[in-house]
Parts: structure tokens; C-alpha cells; sequence
């Protein structure tokens, strides 16, 4: 029997999945590391801390085990991260994450002066703060002796792949979030790379996820404790990962993520855009291309909330106090933008926030207004989708936050979706297992791979009365942003 090794580099934690080809979950581990934020919007981590929770991880996962049966490893990564090597292959400065806000100069930049058209005919997309290439702008704006250091580009799983095999690659669905990439062509734009003062030789070789780039270095090998000949796929971004996972891999199936971001992931055979690019248009895991939205904050409202604001870590304690008759009958609304809002409204000086506060409010009213605020904000995205005439009935839905069963069910009735729950909830880290299976040649296609190792557990149906109300609050609730826009910018 051989073992597969499936990695979700995340922004709370590097989960690890042990499993065998039949996708059977052998063991599991989960390492933590720290989020910096050293000004309010932006976001940092150290890839050194990456690299030891992999390290640690993948001794305690394979403790019990005849190490030797691991045949493949792939890792999927919290997308659009800046790591940059120098010359001797050292971390240049921690890296910025995904929902760091910091660049929102460069990203006006790169929307009014190229402008929104012509970088839509180049990437397929516009400039969101978190993107990557908005970040090597600032830096070169802001850290000059930083920019001029940099020999390597890289995004965070890629760090991981590099030190585990010493090949600099990337896969389609992780460069697509880079805004460098000609995502129709699948090759780098080479007026993106001008625009942003970068060379070809600074950025990744370009491979399928399910490609395999290369084995591990003796050096990584005797690390983890594992035999030299263990096969690394190329891997994916967290979202087309757990796309495999969940098997959303063929034409207009739909995969809704709770993690510390939110995203609504729509698999497509062909490429499109949508006119206005309010969702991404990338390219998938699966060889093929998808649409998304992403929310900043989503599972990270409840921990925030829960851990800040109440001083708790019960989160099912404090879910207890939501009963099913408070759904779409609560008077607290609750915006989820705690770091600003990538999708669909893209302003960094959203913050978030309570609104409808009286001296009978209690607790769970405020718990259940931000499950409530994250899945209205998850709505927002879908209502784009439905503008571009793609219908959306049913949808798995996995991440930390698809745990709870009270936000599964507000989520499945503010959506007006079908929500079947994976077997198996850690949807990167399966999706992940799943590419290195098929680097092995273990599966033909993701699609066959998926098909045969993806289970429902349970399927949430929306009711009637809870979405009629959840209608109407979803109506209030799209009144307040537009409402405080200005008011958000001007006390930034
Ligand atoms: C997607 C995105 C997030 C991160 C979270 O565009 O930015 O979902 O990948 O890890």
C-alpha cells in the first residue's frame, strides 16, 4: 500500500493529511503558527515558520508508519502571498499575505493608469489589494534595497515546494492570483512583468498542479524523516485544491469555503470573464478554469469574536445559545470586513462592523449576526454569478467554519443552495493528497480521481420561511455598506 501526503499551508495553521490511495484519512495533524500585524490592513508571516510547521508535522504524521510506503507529497497554499528569495536563496523580508491591504496605492495605480480593460486583456482580472503583483509594486515603492535584492519571486506553497525539491515552479491556479499571468494563454504577460519592473528569470517555472516537480532533495528528505524518492506535484492554491476535494472539477458545480477567508468557487470547463471582473477568473487545478469570489474574513469573524471579544474558545458553547427560531429574525447586523473587502466591493478601508445595537442585545444575537454577516457577504458574490446567468442550486461546502452546524444551516438558507458536507471537511488538504495521487499516476485525471475518492456526509436543505426571512435581511443588510462607504473613508 502506498501513502500520500496532503498539505494546507493556511493562514491560521499547516494542516496535514495522511492518506492512501482510496483517499481513506490514515492521520492527521494540524501546527499553528502566528499572523503579524504591524500596521492596521496589513498581514505577515514568516516562511521560516511555514517551513518548521511542515517539518514538525510531517514527523509527528508519519510516526506510526513504514515511512518508505510514502510515495507522493503535494501542498496547497494560501494563494497570492509575496515570499522573495536573494541570490543565496534567503527570505528577503517576511512575507505579505493575501489579505495584507497595504497596496491600496498601487492597486488604484494599476486600475486607472493601465486601467481596468487593458489589465482584464492581459490577467482576465483587475488589481485587488491582495494580489501579488500590486505587492512587488510597493515594494519596489516603498522597500527599494528589498526590490532590488530580489533573484526569486515566489508565492507561499512554492516556497515550501522549493525547499522540499529545490525546483522553483508554480502551478496555473496559484499564478493566476498573481496578476502577472496571462490566464487564458497560461503564460506569464510579459507587459505585467514590465509593468511591475520584474524579469521572467525572477519568476517560477509555470507546471499543471498535478505535474510532479521533482523528488525530494537528500537534505529535505533526511529533515522530514522520509525516503529521497517521495514525488512532489506541483500542488495548488488552496481554493482549486479543495475544488478537487470537494469534487467540484466539472462545468458549473460549486464549492463554498469557511476558512479564514471565504470563496465561492465555480468550476468551468472553458475560460470566461465576467465584464465587470468582479469575481476572478483563474485558471483551476484540473487542467481547466474557474470563477471566484473571496471574501476576506469569514471563519476568522467567529474566532475573532469568539476569542477577542467574549474571551472564550467554546465556539460550540457559544453556538448552543442560537436556536433555529432566531434565523433571519435577529436585529444585529454584522459586516465581516476586518480586513477591508476583496470581493465584490474591493475597498480596503471597509472595516467591520455592528449595527443595530439596543440594551436587550445579547451575545448570541451578536454571534449570530456575524454567521449571518459572512454569509450575506458570501451572497453578495453569488448574486454576481446569478448577473452572469450561472445557477447555483446545490454546492459542497468545507473549511473550519462548515463545522458549525447553526452557520452550515444559515449559510445553505441565505444562499437559497443545496449544501452536501464532505466526509472528509478538510477540503485542501484532500484536494492536495489527490494531485499527488494522480503526480503518481495512481488516477488518470483529477476528474477520475475525484469522481471515485469524493463522499457526502450530510446535504443541508434551505427551508421555505427561514429563506423568506433571510430574504428580506439580506435586502436591509445590502443597504449598509453603501450607506457607510463614505464614512469608512473618512475615518480611516
Ligand atoms: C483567494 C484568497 C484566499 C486565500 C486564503 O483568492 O485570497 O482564499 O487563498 O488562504
Amino acid at each position: 500500500m502506498k501513502y500520500y501526503i496532503g498539505a494546507d499551508l493556511g493562514t491560521s495553521a499547516l494542516k496535514l493529511l495522511l492518506t492512501d490511495a482510496d483517499g481513506n484519512i490514515l492521520s492527521s495533524v494540524t501546527n499553528s503558527y502566528e499572523v503579524r500585524y504591524p500596521r492596521a490592513g496589513w498581514s505577515e508571516q514568516s516562511p521560516a515558520d511555514w517551513w518548521s510547521a511542515l517539518v514538525l508535522g510531517i514527523k509527528q504524521l508519519t510516526k506510526d508508519i513504514d515511512k518508505d510506503k510514502v510515495a507522493g507529497l503535494a501542498v496547497a497554499g494560501q494563494m497570492h502571498g509575496l515570499v522573495a528569495l536573494d541570490k543565496n536563496d534567503a527570505v528577503i523580508r517576511p512575507a505579505i499575505l493575501w489579505n495584507d491591504g497595504r497596496t491600496d496605492k498601487e492597486t488604484e495605480y494599476l486600475n486607472t493608469v493601465i486601467g481596468k480593460q487593458r489589465l482584464s486583456e492581459l490577467t482576465a482580472n483587475i488589481a485587488f489589494a491582495g494580489f501579488t503583483a500590486p505587492k512587488i509594486l510597493w515594494m519596489r515603492a516603498n522597500e527599494k534595497d528589498n526590490f532590488d535584492r530580489i533573484a526569486k519571486i515566489m508565492l507561499p506553497k512554492d516556497y515550501i515546494n522549493y525547499r522540499l525539491t529545490g525546483a522553483h515552479a508554480t502551478d496555473f491556479s496559484d499564478a493566476s492570483g498573481m496578476l502577472l499571468l496571462d490566464v487564458k494563454n497560461k503564460r506569464w504577460s510579459p507587459e505585467m512583468l514590465e509593468v511591475c519592473g520584474i524579469s521572467e528569470e525572477q519568476l517560477p517555472a509555470l507546471c499543471e498542479s498535478y505535474q510532479t516537480i521533482g523528488t525530494l532533495l537528500p537534505e529535505a528528505a533526511r529533515e522530514l524523516g522520509l525516503n529521497d524518492n517521495v514525488k512532489v506535484a506541483a500542488g495548488a492554491g488552496d481554493n482549486a485544491a479543495a475544488a478537487i476535494g470537494t469534487d467540484t472539477v466539472s462545468k458549473g458545480k460549486c464549492n463554498v469555503s469557511l476558512g479564514t477567508s471565504g470563496t465561492i468557487f465555480i468550476s468551468s470547463d472553458g475560460f470566461a470573464v465576467d465584464d465587470n471582473n468582479a469575481l476572478h477568473a483563474f485558471c483551476h487545478s484540473n487542467g481547466k478554469y474557474h470563477l471566484m469570489g473571496c471574501i476576506l474574513s469569514a471563519a476568522s469573524c467567529n474566532k475573532w469574536f469568539c476569542g477577542e471579544i467574549l474571551h472564550t474558545g467554546d465556539y460550540s458553547g457559544e453556538e448552543k445559545k442560537i436556536t433555529e427560531d432566531m434565523l433571519g429574525n435577529n436585529g444585529v447586523f454584522f459586516l465581516p470586513y476586518l480586513m477591508g473587502e476583496r470581493s465584490p466591493i474591493n475597498d480596503t478601508d471597509a472595516v467591520g462592523t455592528f449595527v443595530g445595537l439596543r440594551p436587550d442585545t445579547k451575545r448570541e444575537n451578536m454571534l449570530l449576526a456575524v454567521f449571518e454577516g459572512v454569509a450575506f457577504a458570501i451572497r453578495d458574490n453569488l448574486e454576481i454569478a446569478k448577473s452572469l446567468g450561472i445557477k447555483i442550486e446545490r454546492s459542497t461546502v468545507c473549511g473550519g467554519g462548515a463545522k458549525s452546524k447553526i452557520w452550515r444551516t444559515i449559510l445553505s438558507n441565505v444562499l437559497n443552495v443545496k449544501l452536501d458536507v464532505p466526509l472528509v471537511e478538510e477540503g485542501p488538504g484532500l484536494g492536495s493528497a489527490m494531485l499527488a495521487m494522480v503526480a503518481c499516476g495512481e488516477y488518470e485525471s483529477t476528474e477520475q480521481c475525484a469522481d471515485k475518492l469524493f463522499k457526502i456526509k450530510e446535504t443541508v436543505v434551505p427551508d421555505e420561511a427561514i429563506v423568506k426571512r433571510y430574504e428580506e435581511r439580506y435586502e436591509k443588510f445590502s443597504k449598509i455598506y453603501p450607506a457607510l462607504k463614505p464614512v469608512f473613508k473618512a475615518i480611516k
